[in-house]
């Protein structure tokens, strides 16, 4: 599932739209993470999350999904790749002064979002 087309900064719109699905606890939350991240925060912070880059960085065709368990709460939890659909990924992310990374270019795997549902007790 390629990330949406061009927008003003999709990144960040979609980080902040994370954080507000998360706060309104609908049991379902959304994230950014690369291997390559403008935003230090957006690397992988967990086991699910670094193996499921490692994966769909070589499978960028079917997400990589687990159902994970924190306390009694199991989450289902699916890592799909973000690819370079469109030039402005590319030209934004490329010449980012943050950027650790300057040579993306179109359908690389820039990196994943990660989506987490709650499934209950
Ligand atoms: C106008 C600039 C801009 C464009 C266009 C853009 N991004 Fe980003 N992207 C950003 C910024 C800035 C962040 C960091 C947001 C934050 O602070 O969490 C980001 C974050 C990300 C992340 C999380 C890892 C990181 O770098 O922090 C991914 C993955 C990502 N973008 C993929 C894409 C994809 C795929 C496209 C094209 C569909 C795209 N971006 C288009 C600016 C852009």
């Amino acid at each position: 599932m390629p990330l949406s087309g061009p927008r003003t900064a999709p990144g960040t719109t979609w980080m902040e739209s994370g954080r507000h699905v998360g706060k309104k606890g609908l049991g379902m939350q959304y994230r950014l993470i690369s291997l390559w991240p403008i935003n230090k925060r957006n690397v992988g912070t967990n086991a699910l999350e670094s193996i499921g880059l490692g994966t769909i960085l070589t499978q960028p065709d079917r997400p990589y999904t687990r159902v994970t368990k924190v306390g009694n709460t199991r989450y289902f939890e699916a890592v799909y790749a973000g690819l370079a659909v469109t030039q402005a990924c590319l030209g934004c992310h490329n010449a980012h002064p943050d950027s650790p990374k300057r040579d993306f270019k179109l359908n690389d795997v820039m990196g994943a979002i990660v989506i987490s549902i709650q499934l209950g007790q």
